[in-house]
């Protein structure tokens, strides 16, 4: 059994910066639901496939069992507010948000830099949390500062200015 204690793991990866995404989905009584995470990864090109991971017992989580479909929402700079607001556990994330829905009927967020739209290809329990792998049906995107987080802070990218790396998947 490992002897590193959810603090020290927390703080390590915590040096890890990421962007920030709002995953959303509908219940089965087609409440929207959404939170916010930045445990998102790429896993495949072919097909398309992406993973999250979700704490037992997130609202958000529970959607995306019942109805198989959710979005990404990948959040902008400015979008911080957005990020707080769907990070406040028991709120109710939408109130007040005019909702704007993708190709497949579930609710994104408007003006953010990609919406990648999924179906739930497989789930697998790790430890704590639940991780979902999406089969990404439908993507978008647009050129803006993106919304970063490291060491529990948002924060914001740099572009050094270098050409851009040619890294061939
Ligand atoms: C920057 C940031 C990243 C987060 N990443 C995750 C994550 O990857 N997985 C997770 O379960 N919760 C994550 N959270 C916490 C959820 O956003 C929070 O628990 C939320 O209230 C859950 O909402 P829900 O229960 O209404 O679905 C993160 C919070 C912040 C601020």
């Amino acid at each position: 059994m490992t002897t590193v204690d959810p603090v020290a793991m927390r703080r390590a990866m915590g040096r890890f910066a990421t962007g920030v995404a709002v995953i959303t989905a509908l219940d089965a009584e087609g409440t929207p639901h959404g939170m916010t995470l930045n445990s998102l990864t790429s896993v495949s090109l072919d097909p398309p496939l992406l993973l999250v991971c979700f704490n037992h017992g997130a609202r958000t989580a529970t959607a995306v069992a019942d109805t198989g479909r959710f979005a990404v929402s990948v959040l902008a700079a400015r979008q911080e507010p957005i990020a707080r607001r769907f990070a406040a556990r028991g709120d109710d994330h939408f109130a007040g948000l005019p909702l704007s829905y993708g190709r497949h009927r579930v609710p994104v967020v408007p003006d953010a830099l990609a919406h990648l739209e999924c179906t739930v290809d497989r789930t697998v329990t790790a430890g704590d949390h639940v991780v979902v792998f999406g089969l990404v049906e439908h993507t978008c995107e647009r050129d803006g500062q993106p919304l970063a987080f490291l060491s529990g802070r948002f924060g914001d990218y740099t572009d050094r200015g270098h050409d851009p790396v040619p890294w061939s998947f």
